[in-house]
């Protein structure tokens, strides 16, 4: 029988989790640094990414910006009250997080608009079909998948990512000064609430994801995760490829592909 894990150590502590945890975190650690360093946000950061591939990343993203709390409700549909200590620490961790969203969208809209992208643009979603593919695996996984699994995806893999890249966007100021003084304020809010590599609320997925498993899963089980795990942070970079891709100016200084 599977014996329950219950956390001793700090919860932003990998010490404080089972070996088989430590090891998947570290299995798919090459592919979250792929997303988080990417060539995209260094250059978000120092304010020299060009605007046709700084369009095509916000529409691209978008989707999942918006449907972020919807992944959440499909996986709190999986949950029952009393069955297991796991699917109570969900309950009340997607309950109280699809609350946090609420405004998060909002917020994108406000930095695409700073960003000349209208809120029509983010709908129509006219980017290549690469950069909006993480929102069709999101939805996929979370419709077709256990809840460990699920927010494995969502809520641990893209939640702790988002994060870090957020906060190497903001690590400093250029990309901020290079909005009007007005609509500075609005063009970040997204990004600085966002921005926190210290942010607990991977963690509280990553002790909900070990709650469920146990303290010895099967092999198999735990090989899901990685997949998982690492297919989202694959995903996040082939957006983020592409957006480069196509925003990339030709010889003639015109971009590749115009998203609108
Ligand atoms: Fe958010």
């Amino acid at each position: 029988m599977n014996k329950q894990f219950v956390r001793e150590g700090a919860l932003m502590d990998i010490t404080s989790y089972p070996a088989w945890t430590r090891e998947l975190v570290e299995a798919c650690s090459l592919s979250k640094q792929r997303v988080v360093e990417h060539e995209l946000f260094k250059r978000m950061r120092d304010a020299t990414l060009d605007a046709a591939t700084a369009r095509l990343f916000l529409i691209g993203v978008w989707p999942v910006i918006e449907q972020f709390p919807q992944y959440m409700a499909i996986n709190l549909l999986k949950i029952r009250y009393g069955v297991h200590v796991g699917q109570e620490m969900a309950r009340r961790y997607l309950i109280r997080n699809i609350r946090v969203e609420q405004n998060h969208a909002d917020h994108w809209v406000a930095w695409a608009e700073a960003s000349g992208v209208s809120l029509n643009e983010l709908i129509e979603g006219n980017v290549p079909i690469a950069s909006v593919s993480l929102s069709h695996w999101c939805w996929h996984t979370c419709e077709r998948e256990s809840l460990a699994v699920a927010m494995a995806a969502t809520n641990y893999a893209i939640e702790g990512a988002t994060g870090e890249w957020a906060s190497l966007v903001c690590s400093r100021d250029d990309y901020e000064n290079s909005f009007p003084v007005e609509s500075r304020k609005k063009a970040m809010k997204w990004l600085r609430l966002h921005a926190h590599y210290d942010d607990e609320h991977p963690w509280e997925a990553l002790e909900i994801i070990v709650t469920l498993l146990g303290l010895d899963p099967a092999p198999a089980e735990v090989e899901q995760l990685r997949r998982v795990i690492c297919a989202s942070y694959d995903y996040m970079r082939m957006t983020l490829d592409q957006s480069l891709l196509a925003g990339a100016p030709t010889r003639s200084g015109r971009p590749v592909l115009q998203a609108a």
